[in-house]
């Protein structure tokens, strides 16, 4: 049997924006960068065009998509915005946050898995806020992996688990920031929620709120409480090898261990080296931790190790969004 067809990898050259810009409004999918990590996109105002995001990501229909928009003036078109969600948007847009609130009519329903509300995000990767200009539409775009498997952050990865469904892919390099984006639920502006830990902090949401954020609701704590979070899955982001959490990793664990298993240190460890030694972040700095964790975990997840055993971020700040990923990708 012929291999099926690879998806190609396109720079973002003005040519290749204009043309990517064409098929996304003649309805076909096309995988962009964003800052967080790549996302699988289409037309967001064509049903058509969205349901073909569920089928090349194996995606339940019930799992609701990001809608990413360009400009302000298209988050009143979509939803209906109230002053919290207003000043988020404007300390935070363009940039790695997405607030949920009601949906306007002009949100087709596969996009909100028929929920009442819509997600929407104003990206801030510039090959992308020009593919956005150019197309001249919202986008639709859920990250761009095989549902339940680890979050691309490279065009690679994308080829890799897509590459035989989609056919287009913009490259914009590695993702600066490497987990998905912040998700406040502010369908009540009076009971702020968040769903989903990201580069920007609980605390910085609170702070331009004024107020606490609850959440995030989890379904298994809550059963049949309707999804509130749906993408929220306790196994999520997950490479096929197992992986084990610890709080904290010393030469002794590792001594305990095998060789067959690997071990990923928040920072380079003094002294301790070898083929199964890894780090996130050479000084343990956070945010190099965040940028790097998803591109380490599927290095490794195709190593030929029997387990990773990896070391928790300390909590708060982006640690939540660190350990909140680890704890997705080491769930059973
Ligand atoms: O950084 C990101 O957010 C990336 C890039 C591509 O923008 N997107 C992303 O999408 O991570 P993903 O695969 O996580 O899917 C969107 C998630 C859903 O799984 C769900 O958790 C949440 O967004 N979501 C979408 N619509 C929602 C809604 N109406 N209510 C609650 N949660 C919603
Ligand atoms: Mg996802």
């Amino acid at each position: 049997m012929k291999p099926a067809a690879l998806a190609r990898i396109y720079r973002g050259t003005p040519r290749n924006l204009a043309a990517l810009a064409r098929r996304l409004r003649a309805g076909e999918l096309v995988a962009v960068p964003t800052e967080t990590v790549y996302g699988l996109a289409a037309d967001a105002g064509n049903a058509r065009a969205c349901r073909a995001i569920f089928r090349a990501k194996g995606r339940p229909a019930t799992d609701p998509l990001i809608v990413h928009i360009h400009s302000l003036a298209e988050l009143g078109e979509l939803a209906v915005p109230n002053a919290a969600a207003r000043r988020l948007a404007a300390a935070f847009w363009p940039g790695p946050l997405t607030l949920v609130l009601p949906k306007r009519a002009a949100v087709p329903d596969v996009v909100t898995a028929g929920r009442r509300s819509v997600a929407i995000r104003m990206p801030q990767h510039p090959l992308l806020r020009q593919l956005l200009k150019l197309t001249g539409r919202p986008l639709a775009a859920p990250s761009a992996n095989p549902f339940g498997y680890v979050s691309p952050t490279t065009a690679e990865h994308v080829r890799s688990g897509l590459g035989s469904k989609i056919g287009h892919i913009l490259d914009g390099g590695p993702a600066r920031v490497g987990l998905e984006s912040t998700i406040v639920d502010l369908r009540d502006p009076e009971a702020p929620r968040l769903l989903r830990p990201g580069k920007i902090t609980r605390r910085q949401v609170e702070q331009v709120l004024r107020s606490k954020l609850a959440g995030p609701a989890r379904r298994s704590a809550e059963p049949g409480a309707g999804q509130v979070a749906p993408g929220q899955l306790a196994r999520h982001y997950s490479p096929r090898t197992p992986v084990v959490l610890h709080r904290r990793l010393t030469a002794a664990t590792v001594a305990r261990g095998s060789r067959a298993e690997a071990w990923i240190f928040l920072r380079r460890p003094s002294r301790l080296r070898g083929a199964n030694i890894f780090w996130l972040d050479a000084q343990g700095s956070l945010a190099g931790a965040a940028r790097r964790l998803f591109s380490v975990l599927r290095r490794l997840d195709g190593a030929g190790f029997s387990q990773l055993h990896a070391e928790l971020a300390p909590p708060g700040g982006l640690g939540e969004a660190i350990n909140d990923r680890l704890k997705r990708a080491a769930a059973a």
